[in-house]
């Protein structure tokens, strides 16, 4: 399984720390955002990486990562995104890099403590179709937020006013490679952008979505409030332990 860190979009929620540069190079507590996405995905046992990042500081990330040798890797591979096209656009772009296999998509402001080992695996015998993690939240209404039946995910439902459950679909996502495909049926969403959370209706439509329940803390990072507890989060208990 290959892995892809969407790192792109303008941080708009983050004005004006993001004026200057990209959201996922930020501090959290002592490290530039970015490095927690990567621990997740080399903590899963995947090396082969690509980031997808965008704006004007793009270049920083190879300044900042190089070749990924401070975390032990041999290469990092990088692509852009022009424009605000959202999650999925960002994903298209790497249609040639996945290259018919399995990805583990994680969006660049995810932190989790604990990693995500057991899911990588369940979805590796799962062997097509998609797996989203899930986390229990006070806020659901801030994330894509799951319908369940059971055991059974019925639909998703991007920030909505009336949440369903009280889970918050978590931005690290596991599809095959028909996931291009399904990209390509997309239309833009109210906030103009292709959502994730439309492909991961479309596997829930054709019955190949399964979940996981995340164990461990979980937080994006994108706005002021969530920014400052993921690094308390880290500060008081750490990240991606092993
Ligand atoms: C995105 C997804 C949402 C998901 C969240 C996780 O939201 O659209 O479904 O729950 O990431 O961080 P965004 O950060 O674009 O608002």
């Amino acid at each position: 399984m290959k892995g892809v860190i969407l790192a792109g979009g303008l941080g708009t929620r983050l004005s004006p720390l993001t004026r200057i540069t990209n959201k996922h190079l930020l501090p959290v507590h002592n490290e530039p955002m970015i490095y927690y996405p990567i621990k997740t995905l080399i903590n899963a046992g995947i090396e082969d990486i690509m980031i997808v990042t965008g704006g004007n500081s793009a270049g920083d990330f190879l300044k900042l990562l190089r070749n990924g040798k401070d975390f032990g890797l041999k290469h990092l591979n990088y692509t852009y995104q022009d424009g605000e096209g959202g999650i999925a656009d960002a994903l298209s772009l790497v249609e040639h890099f996945a290259d018919d296999e399995a990805i583990c998509v994680v969006l660049g402001d995810n932190i989790i403590e604990g990693n995500i080992r057991s899911a990588a695996e369940a979805y590796e015998r799962q062997g097509n179709g998609a797996k989203i993690l899930l986390k229990d939240v006070p806020d659901p209404q801030r994330f894509g937020v799951p319908e369940l039946d059971g055991s059974r995910v019925v639909q998703i439902e991007e920030k909505p006013s009336q949440p369903k459950s009280s889970y918050a679909v978590i931005g690290i996502y596991f599809y095959d490679s028909s996931v291009f495909d399904v990209i390509k049926t997309l239309v833009p969403s109210g906030r103009g952008e292709l959502e994730i959370t439309d492909v991961n209706n479309h596997y829930i439509n054709r019955g190949e979505m399964t979940w996981d329940e995340l164990e461990g803390w979980w937080t994006d990072a994108g706005t002021f409030e969530s920014l400052l507890r993921a690094s308390n989060m880290v500060a008081e208990s750490g990240a991606n332990k092993v």
